[in-house]
């Protein structure tokens, strides 16, 4: 393996075939997604991570370690990776578009093993459900059935956590008890025995199953015990906000903020800081989201033959722990190849909400470009109603050298002596986004 995992925004875990055995001439193709992953796990490197049945997983597989998101956004970013275009080229930006009716009738990737002789079952979130897949997952066009969405999904925002009070709230942090839930149950849970039943049955053509898990992303709801593994003052380090970023670069966490347990900490805004106590916490229980879903996993690869099958696991974004001060998706300071942040206004706001603004609401984009050494972002005019960028008005620029600033704290791009990277970096995202 590589790189040290926390620098990687997305991991891709690729399990082949072991060359000796026998294999059909179609082989089977499991996908398993994430939802908001990091990509943290033991075996590469993430000494905080509790996942056994990824590392396992890791240990037998091919592992890719530049994968980068085009948007940090579940509907962008999945559409993007299911049709292999950019968010740009389907114009989706948020939740809102479907690309089959708005802009083209472009084949996915399920849909193209569907067309060549596979079964195919979306179980749990592969595509983001919602309008941005026609409210059927893309159905019938990627899967031979529709998808497979669970009964307790229905609670998802919905008051289910236990607050301090011993009232029932919408917690951001909330570890419950499974017997105590609506239906006994929780979605990923759900999702893990339907897998495992498609897995077990027989089959007489090949398939291609999506498993998409929807942890860890918010709330923090797991089955209470999983915190055992994760002691909380392992997780307690307070970053801080670069003074250079530009506050164009800067995304509030307001999905945090509607949380009641985050409301109630007055949390300043839009810069913060969520008091150390409460960062903590929510680290602990991110991770925990994590070997919970891990656990899950673990169950479901019990069941699949790999002497057939081809096992894929990804996330679809990553998301901020602190980082820069900042928390959730939307902008993690990760690192991307090329990747696009649309904002509305140039300060943060939560009305437009400047973190997943509408397709009509968006007047500024970030364009990001990455290499070995620097990565370099522009946030520039744009036109949300004809799609036009304008490269003469830029509201804020960042470079940043990997050689001595991993964590992107040294903001160079109005320093003496850059001018001609900056530049040329500048010059190469015009091109790809004139
Ligand atoms: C879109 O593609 C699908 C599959 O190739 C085809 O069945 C359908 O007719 C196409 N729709 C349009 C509007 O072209
Ligand atoms: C999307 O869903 C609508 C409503 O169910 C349906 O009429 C339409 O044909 C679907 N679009 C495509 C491209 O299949
Ligand atoms: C798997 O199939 C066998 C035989 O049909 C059945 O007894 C068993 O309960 C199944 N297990 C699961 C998890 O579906
Ligand atoms: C937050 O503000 C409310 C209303 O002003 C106050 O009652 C509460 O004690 C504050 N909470 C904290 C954690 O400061
Ligand atoms: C948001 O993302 C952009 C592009 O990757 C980056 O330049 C900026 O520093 C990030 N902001 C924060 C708060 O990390």
């Amino acid at each position: 393996m590589f790189l040290t995992l926390n620098v990687t925004p997305v991991l891709m875990l690729f399990s082949g075939i072991n060359g000796s055995e026998k294999v059909q001439s179609k082989l089977n193709v499991v996908l398993i997604m994430l939802d908001d992953f990091r990509g943290g796990i033991g075996a590469l490197g993430d000494k905080l991570a509790k996942t056994p049945n990824m590392d396992l997983l890791a240990q037998r597989s091919f592992y890719f370690p530049h994968v980068y998101a085009s948007q940090a956004l579940c509907a962008p970013s999945r559409n993007s990776m299911l049709t292999s275009r950019r968010p740009d080229t389907l114009l989706t930006y948020n939740f809102q578009h479907y690309w089959r009716t708005f802009v083209g009738n472009y084949t996915t990737l399920p849909q193209y093993f569907k067309e060549n002789g596979y079964r195919t079952e979306s179980v749990g979130k592969i595509f983001h459900h919602g309008p941005s897949s026609n409210k059927t997952d893309d159905f019938p066009y990627s899967w031979s059935n529709p998808t497979y969405i669970p009964s307790t999904q229905d609670y998802r925002n919905k008051p289910v956590c236990i607050g301090d009070d011993g009232n029932l709230r919408r917690n951001l942090i909330c570890p419950v008890v499974v017997n105590l839930q609506p239906e006994s149950t929780l979605p990923d849970i759900q999702v893990a025995k339907k897998a495992r039943e498609f897995l077990n049955e027989s089959h007489d053509k090949p398939f291609f199953l999506g498993v998409g898990f929807y942890k860890p992303h918010i709330p923090f709801k797991f089955p209470a015990e999983y915190l055992d593994q994760h002691d909380i003052n392992n997780f307690k380090r307070d970053l801080i906000r670069p003074i250079d970023i530009p506050d164009v670069a800067w995304n509030p966490y307001n999905d945090l903020r509607e949380r009641d347990d985050f409301k109630a900490l007055n949390v300043s805004f839009p810069f913060g800081p969520v008091p150390s106590e409460f960062a903590a916490k929510i680290r602990q229980h991110y991770y925990a989201s994590v070997t919970y879903v891990d656990d899950l996993i673990g169950g479901v690869l019990e069941f699949v033959d790999f002497s057939n099958t081809i096992v894929i696991l990804t996330s679809d974004h990553a998301w901020s722990l602190g980082e820069h001060s900042a928390w959730s998706k939307f902008n993690e300071s990760d690192h991307f190849a090329f990747s696009q942040y649309p904002r509305p206004g140039t300060f943060p706001s939560k009305s437009p909400d400047s973190d997943q603004p509408k397709l009509r609401e968006i007047k500024i984009m970030g364009y990001s470009i990455r290499s070995k050494q620097f990565r370099y972002t522009a946030w520039i005019k744009f036109n949300s109603k004809k799609f036009k960028r304008n490269w003469r008005k830029i509201y804020g620029e960042e470079l940043y050298d990997h050689s001595f600033d991993d964590d992107e704290n040294i903001n160079l791009a109005h320093r003496f002596g850059f001018e001609d990277i900056k530049n040329e970096f500048k010059q190469r995202l015009m091109q790809k986004f004139p």
